[in-house]
């Protein structure tokens, strides 16, 4: 195969889809790399140093596209803005994050043109599939960098000082939501002397929380079903977001900084902190909406800007890993190429659509659209209920013999 590496277009996309030891791997396993020059700057990497490991660099963006099987991006389609569908050809694999919550005829058109497309944001978290999840890599990164940019915000120390001067008391740092993001957010925290709290509607990640060394915040809430099987949250009603808000109000009061990250995929993030409740912060406070990307969970958040209310900072970073580019650059590749490892059987040579992980990321292939929004899915409690009509039992008696009469 060919594998291609086309520049990003994403504006402040400074990551790469795969770093020249990454390609060299492949190269390796027997395939060919190319890469439009000037593709690995962002993140560090020359393109003499693709050269080395035995990739092609090619001037234009739009040879690699004419030239490569397989294209590999950290952002296309729906996750850039602006649209990068005409340069896929027929018959190509895309394997990037695609943005697929975003997309809408672009779906259709991809299809029409035999292109198969991938989005790494449906990796199912699986243990098979850790290696390739690039969500989890990146929010791991995201969460470090939001610790980074609040102690850089905050006039305080994070953390106690004794001096002979006095004594300073540790800064107090609330994380809410403790998925990838949030849990790496608070280690990295709590490693620069913070004192750290931590909140989330899954209970089950509490034990996570305490043993990184913050404390869990529990709040009186019926929090059951709030989970889905795959570990991630359920959007939950207003009713319960305005009983959550109410009971967080103290805790972020209480806070100097607090970074959320609650967030549940494909739908807009929950809004957990109103403006009235950042009014009730200390003035020199720092909130990092990590979640600014699909809404904000603070009423205040501008997406990709810093905002001051009442002496409180509000950062709404949307590309955190972007600013971590060579690291970020580094395992987003080993998950594409982890990913691309797993895509094909190995006794046909053809792309494994019956593998779990291929099949949950598939958008596109063999012409037809093969994802469905989760907005568009048929609720899962009435398909229950209409298999139970549908099912034999009494339902099916009743039919008989009102038939009967
Ligand atoms: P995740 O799904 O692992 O974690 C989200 C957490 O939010 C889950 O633990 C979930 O239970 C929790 N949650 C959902 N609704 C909640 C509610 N009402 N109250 C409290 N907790 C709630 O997601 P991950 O990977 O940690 O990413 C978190 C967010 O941060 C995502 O929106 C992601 O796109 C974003 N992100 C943003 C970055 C940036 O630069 N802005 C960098 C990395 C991630």
């Amino acid at each position: 195969m060919i594998i291609g590496i086309p520049r990003e277009t994403a504006e402040d996309e400074t990551r790469v889809a795969l770093v020249p030891p990454a390609a060299k791997d492949l190269i390796e396993d027997g395939h060919e790399v190319c890469v439009a020059a000037t593709a690995g700057e962002g993140s560090d990497w020359a393109d003499a140093d693709y050269r080395e490991v035995g990739c092609d660099v090619l001037e234009d963006r739009e040879t690699v596209f004419e030239r490569a099987d397989i294209i590999v991006q950290v952002r296309a389609l729906g996750a850039t803005p602006g649209d990068d569908v005409d340069p896929y050809t027929e018959g190509q694999v895309v394997v990037g994050q695609l943005g697929p919550y975003d997309l809408d005829e672009e779906l259709e058109l991809l299809a029409d043109r035999g292109v198969t497309a991938l989005a790494l944001e449906l990796i199912p978290r699986i243990s098979r599939a850790q290696s390739m999840d690039a969500l989890t890599s990146q929010a791991s990164i995201g969460g470090y960098k939001s610790a980074i940019v609040a102690a850089e915000a905050l006039p305080k120390m994070y953390p106690l000082q004794m001096t002979a001067a006095g004594t300073v008391q540790p800064s107090e740092v609330f994380v809410v939501g403790a998925g990838v993001a949030g849990l790496q957010a608070i280690a990295t925290a709590d490693r620069l002397g913070a004192s750290v709290r931590g909140y989330d509607i899954r209970l089950e990640v509490k034990q996570e929380v305490e043993s990184l060394g913050a404390d869990f915040v529990e709040l009186d809430l019926e929090t059951e079903g709030s989970g889905d099987d795959e570990g991630y949250a359920r959007e939950m009603d207003d009713e319960f977001l305005e009983q959550q808000r109410k009971e967080l109000t103290r805790v972020v009061g209480e806070s100097d900084v607090v970074i959320t990250t609650a967030a549940v995929p494909g739908r807009p993030a929950p809004e957990l902190v109103t403006t009235e409740m950042v009014e009730g912060m200390d003035p020199g406070s720092v909130i990092i909406d990590l979640s600014a990307a699909t809404g904000g969970n603070c009423e205040l958040t501008v997406p990709d800007e810093t905002v001051e209310h009442d002496g409180v900072t509000i950062h709404g970073p949307t590309n955190l890993p972007a600013t971590v580019s060579h690291h970020a650059s580094q395992l987003y590749s080993n998950n594409i190429a982890n990913f691309l490892e797993n895509l094909y059987d190995d006794d046909t040579g053809e792309i494994d659509t019956d593998d779990e992980i291929v099949d949950s990321t598939m958008l596109t292939h063999a012409g037809e659209v093969q994802w469905t929004h989760p907005a568009e899915r048929p609720d899962p409690d009435e398909a229950s209920e209409d298999d139970q009509n549908d099912g034999s039992g009494e339902e099916a008696a009743d039919v008989e013999v009102d038939d009967e009469d």
